[in-house]
């Protein structure tokens, strides 16, 4: 698939991306960078295995706004082709246009199990994952994310390659090894490697806070598209000022909209949900420290909308 082809296809407006962010990238955090200026989000990964024998918990995390079924892509994990490519036919997922295949994620016990960054180990494995998830998808898009390297090879550009063998419309790379966890400089040089090495579009990951360096990423490495995770945590609106469009915001509204959205979850979620998110919106704010103290001790919404987030932007 061209960057044209894909362009159309999930009528994009713009070559921004919200990261899947496992235990943030929920619904209402989606919504909020949507409205933003984000041009396509992403779940947080959901275990391939977990949607095979029906664990009531992912539900939670395929659950769509209206507004973005038929562009918010699911992220999955596994190691097993014949289970991603039956999962990825099953209706649970029918609202997500695109599917993507984690094989960056570095926490042990996923490693371990031979999912996420255990992938890059065997290219092989990669392209048979890539190309059972393209014949159960049924004609939706099917991407992969993927780290610099495991251990000391950064062999990005071949599991790029197993990829697009394997039928893969646009990867993903985020520019740090395994071992970097999410540490350290993002490597723009084996992103740029990456891009050279296959003709499907390029998604460059890692480091981009800002409009400058979302220009580096674009302008060194030559990607077609630019993924953020951290910079959008608590600054949905950080979409927005990389485009170098006009935007406005106040935390207290960010926060009650965020809130709003996640209605459909049982309140006990929402809340400790909220937590996490609330200590990003207000970090580097006045008072946060009282603020988060606060929060920390809320056990329902209403206790949450209490709390004085004072009139900040
Ligand atoms: C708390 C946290 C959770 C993450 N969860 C996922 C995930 O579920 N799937 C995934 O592919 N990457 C995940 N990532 C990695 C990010 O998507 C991204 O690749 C990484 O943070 C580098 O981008 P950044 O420098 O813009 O943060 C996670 C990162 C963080 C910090």
């Amino acid at each position: 698939m061209t960057k044209n082809k894909l362009i159309d296809k999930l009528k994009l407006d713009g070559d921004l991306f919200l990261a899947p962010i496992a235990g943030y990238s929920d619904m209402g955090m989606r919504c909020l960078c949507y409205t933003y200026g984000a041009t396509l989000c992403f779940t947080e990964m959901v275990s391939a295995k977990g949607l095979y024998y029906g664990n009531k918990n992912t539900a939670e995390i395929l659950h769509l706004d209206d507004k973005e079924v038929g562009i918010t892509g699911v992220q999955i994990f596994g190691h097993e082709p014949d289970i991603i490519g039956e999962v990825v036919g099953y209706k649970e997922l029918e609202n997500f246009p695109i599917i993507d295949i984690n094989m960056g994620c570095p926490v042990p016990k996923i490693v371990k199990n031979n999912d996420g960054a255990s992938l890059m180990k065997n290219p092989y494995l990669v392209k048979e994952m890539v190309s059972s998830a393209v014949k159960g998808a049924k004609g939706k898009l099917v991407s992969a994310k993927f780290r610099a390297g495991f251990g000391e090879v950064k062999n990005a550009p071949e599991i790029a390659l197993a990829c697009q063998e394997g039928g893969a419309s646009f990867v993903t790379i985020h520019g740090r090894t395994r071992e970097q966890y999410y540490a350290g400089d993002t490597d723009l040089d084996i992103i740029k490697k990456v891009k050279e090495s296959v003709k499907i579009p390029v998604v460059g990951n890692g480091s981009v806070v800002d409009r400058d360096s979302y220009l580096k990423m674009k302008e060194y490495t030559g990607v077609d598209f630019v993924m953020v995770a951290r910079g959008a945590l608590g600054k949905p609106y950080v979409f927005s000022q990389i485009r170098g469009k006009d935007y406005d915001y106040n935390i207290k509204d960010l926060i009650e909209k965020h809130i709003a959205k996640l209605n459909f979850l049982p309140e006990r979620v929402a809340v400790n949900n909220m937590k996490k998110h609330i200590a990003y919106y207000v970090k580097g704010r006045p008072n946060q420290k009282y603020i988060k103290e606060q929060i920390f001790k809320c056990t329902s919404i209403d206790e949450l909308l209490r709390v004085d987030i004072g009139n900040f932007k």
